[in-house]
């Protein structure tokens, strides 16, 4: 049986592209059932619209409150009837009634090898530091920041050359290759969360 999920993301939308790519290519056996932006600007919007995918904008900048905004957004999950969700690039931070809304059933992509670097610029912090290796991890979405149990991760070597875009555009391209893959270990029922650990079956 297919898994019904929606996608959340704020902008250019590269991820969201991988994963509508990978179902279309037959290897993740899902149905997208909408994009959800809270960015009216997003360049996902005219990727979904090319696939054919349900857009909905909620464009936070029209709500008085966070609180406000985040009512109207768990709404329209809850509409959705989703098995999952899938934050690609979504660049708010998911308030409490929301994730507890879904557990289990909300995943995000991280530009950092978690539990480094989370938050905001992470391939930024990656160079400032001086690390040598740097990646991204696919993880359940819970009420820590960028702290939900990790699914997967690629590793990336940092180039001494490196800055900041260069090392995300080379995050990028691990990034199209775990988020889809790691979607459909989800859309397989092949994924258990014991803890804070996730078993791969
Ligand atoms: C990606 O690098 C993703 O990992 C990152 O934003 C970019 C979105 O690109 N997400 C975060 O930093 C979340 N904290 P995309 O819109 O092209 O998928």
């Amino acid at each position: 049986m297919k898994k019904r999920i929606a996608v959340i993301a704020s902008g250019r939308g590269s991820n969201f592209q991988a994963v509508v790519d990978a179902i279309g290519a037959g290897l993740v056996p899902a149905t997208c059932v909408a994009l959800i932006t809270d960015n009216p600007k997003a360049y996902a919007i005219e990727r979904a619209e090319k696939a054919g995918i349900p857009r909905i904008v909620i464009d936070y900048a029209t709500f008085p409150s966070r609180e406000a905004y985040e009512r109207a957004l768990l709404s329209a999950m809850q509409d959705l009837n989703a098995d999952l969700f899938v934050l690609a690039g979504y660049m708010r931070i998911l308030g409490s009634p929301i994730v507890r809304a879904f557990p289990g059933k909300m995943v995000n992509i991280h530009p950092a090898l978690l539990p480094s670097f989370t938050g905001l610029h992470a391939q930024r912090q990656a160079v400032q530091y001086g690390v040598k290796v740097a990646g991204c991890t696919v993880h359940f979405v819970d009420e820590s920041l960028d702290g939900g149990p990790i699914i997967l991760q690629r590793c990336v070597p940092v180039l001494d050359g490196d800055d900041e875009d260069s090392l995300a555009e080379r995050i990028l391209e691990q990034e199209h290759i775990a988020f889809p893959e790691a979607i459909r270990l989800f859309c397989e029922d092949r994924l258990e969360i014991v803890g804070r650990k996730v078993r791969i079956h």
